[in-house]
């Protein structure tokens, strides 16, 4: 669960019966969910900026946001248009404080001034740099089943990544997805995962081919039996499993390890849980030793990256090494590994997961 809470910006503090606004977010199986409860005597709070400027943007953008879950859709209200953050707080364009329980989903900047450091420099160099080896050996180091990384600019691109590798290097083109879980928007990740339809692969969403999603096969998750039903009706055909944050049952990671042992590959999707959990993500929490992960959001640090890894055999199969196609302009660019490489560092320190 992450949330955001408003607090007053000095012209305001002196009125502490004004409006308070109180956003919460809710992530549950990788939905977002949100509620915004406003105390009416609070008059003096506007958002008449937001206000305005999200209408231009409407104008502008598909539904005025360059990512779904920002327009505030399933919880009501209109967006708030950040306009700072530092720390624990952000500031809104109308100048309201917020604190800032959300950090960007887990990607909240940590790292300003390596970046100025690293921009005198330049912001991309279109060939390799240095910094991309040191980022490469934190995370390989960091995760227990990666052996080899390749980075790229998105969760949504990491898991398409890996989408092509499994199948690359199994020769099965067929993989199983957990229902209620989101990969980022590939084709094949966007399969309606109702019940009803837990073997057929249907679009979710208009615009993909079903062609695209005929190879995905869902299945609900914690459920083993469905699994091994699975791979009994498709055998030899699967390449994958992909599993998302939800709670596993006792049990339930290990027994997915032994059938993709002998059957295809094991692919963890930590994007949410890479770094999070535990410095080795979900994998090293629980354990469970798999074939490709693939990461995002905090690994780099408020900046575009992905990265997917794996097992040396299988990550060679990307050219230029191996025959898999995948390239990106701006991978491993020196301002993301930088931002990367200095939230690694961060998370290395000692107590950053006490919970455990
Ligand atoms: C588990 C998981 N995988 C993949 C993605 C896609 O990542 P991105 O939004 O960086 O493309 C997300 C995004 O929320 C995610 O939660």
């Amino acid at each position: 669960m992450a949330g955001v809470g408003l607090s007053w910006p000095s012209k305001l503090t002196r009125r502490p019966h004004h409006f308070v606004a109180i956003a919460i977010f809710f992530w549950f199986r990788c939905a977002v969910k949100m509620t915004v409860t406003v105390d009416e005597k609070k008059t003096t709070f506007t958002l008449k900026k937001s206000e305005e400027a999200f209408n231009a943007a409407k104008e502008l953008m598909p539904g005025g946001v360059n990512s779904p879950v920002r327009a505030f859709k399933s919880v009501g209200g209109q967006p708030i248009l950040i306009d700072s953050v530092k720390g624990s707080h952000m500031w809104d364009i109308d100048g309201n404080e917020y604190i800032d329980y959300v950090g960007s989903w887990g990607q909240q900047l940590l790292v300003l001034a390596p970046l100025a450091e690293t921009m005198k420099k330049g912001t991309s160099f279109g060939a390799p740099c240095l910094l991309e080896n040191v980022m490469a050996e934190m995370i390989i180091s960091a995760v227990p089943s990666i052996e080899m990384v390749r980075f790229v600019n998105s969760g949504t691109e990491a898991c398409r990544g890996v989408l092509r590798l499994a199948p690359a290097f199994t020769g099965r083109e067929k993989i199983i997805k957990f229902e209620g879980c989101y990969h980022g928007h590939a084709d094949p990740y966007l399969v309606k995962a109702g019940s009803g339809v837990a073997t057929l692969g249907l679009p979710d969403s208009p615009g993909v081919p079903k062609a695209a999603t005929a190879p995905t096969l869902s299945s609900p998750y914690n459920n083993i039996a469905d699994v091994e039903l699975l791979f009994e009706t498709n055998k030899g055909e699967i390449a994958a499993r992909n599993s998302g944050f939800i709670t596993p049952k006792p049990d339930f990671l290990n027994a997915l390890c032994r059938i993709t042992k002998e059957n295809g590959a094991l692919i963890f999707d930590e994007v949410m849980t890479g770094f999070r959990l535990s410095c080795g993500g979900a994998q090293e929490y629980f354990g469970i030793n798999l074939d490709l992960t693939t990461l995002g959001k905090i690994i780099g640090g408020g900046l575009p990256v992905g990265a997917y890894g794996g097992r040396r055999e299988i990550m060679v199969m990307l050219a230029p090494a191996g025959p898999m196609y995948q390239a990106g302009t701006l991978s491993g660019n020196p301002l993301a590994m930088t931002a990367g490489i200095h939230t690694l560092k961060r998370l290395k320190e000692p107590s950053q997961y006490d919970y455990k």
